[in-house]
């Protein structure tokens, strides 16, 4: 069983996906905390419904960086947490941070990673009039929003779509894929070789997609 923190700043709808999971039988992970930077975060509530221990660990509470995260990384070895899952943890850890943690960090962020790091993705994706957008579950890495990835859901962008509802069916794929990415590392499947996360007995899907469908004959 592989104890699991999980770091939140907002509404915790992953966080929600986590726990739900975690609540099915068999499943190889725990969440052994949940631990906010903002006090206000809606998330922490869905944690104490499903009595899970909570912290929070206030940014601004710190002179800097390093301070807090040194009450972060305390608060996790409070709570014997093995692994982390970052479920809209909106602070940029330290290298330092991460180094301690090697391997041993998730991140979900919605976007087909490498394009659209950072914030405000799917208006970005729509301006760019890319087809495809989606979400990635990725091991961290010191830059943002970089890592070894575990999976990707992919979805065409309608271009009625505007940012939210295109956020909402992304958000839909990230609580398929966060839960599941979990569950191959809880269970050992996942083996990280330089940038790449190398799945044992994955099954991958043979046909491409294209967007617009193609205008029939
Ligand atoms: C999610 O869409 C997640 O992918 C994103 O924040 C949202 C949190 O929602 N994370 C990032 O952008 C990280 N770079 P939630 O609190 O409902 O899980």
């Amino acid at each position: 069983m592989l104890d699991v923190a999980v770091l939140i700043s907002g509404r915790g709808s992953n966080l929600q996906a986590l726990i739900d999971a975690c609540a099915e039988e068999g499943f190889p992970a725990r969440i052994v905390a949940v631990i906010a930077n903002n006090p206000g975060a809606g998330g922490l509530d869905k944690a104490k419904v499903a009595n899970i221990p909570t912290s929070v660990v206030n940014h601004r509470d710190f002179e800097d960086r390093e301070a807090f995260e040194n009450a972060l990384d305390a608060e996790l070895k409070k709570y014997k947490a093995k692994f982390i899952c970052l479920a809209g943890f909106m602070r940029l850890l330290d290298a330092r941070f991460v180094n301690r943690w090697k391997d041993r960090i998730l991140n979900i962020h919605p976007s087909l990673l490498p394009s659209f790091k950072g914030l405000h993705t799917q208006e970005r994706a729509l301006e760019s009039g890319v087809r495809f957008t989606g979400c990635t579950v990725h091991i961290v890495r010191p830059e943002m929003d970089d890592g070894p990835i575990i999976l990707q859901a992919a979805l065409a962008v309608d271009p009625e779509d505007d940012a939210d509802s295109l956020s909402n069916k992304v958000l839909e794929l990230e609580h398929l894929i966060y839960p599941e990415s979990l569950k191959l590392i809880a269970l050992g499947r996942v083996r990280i070789s330089g940038n790449r996360a190398i799945i044992e007995e994955a099954d991958y899907p043979k046909k491409g997609l294209i967007s617009p469908d193609l205008i029939p004959k």
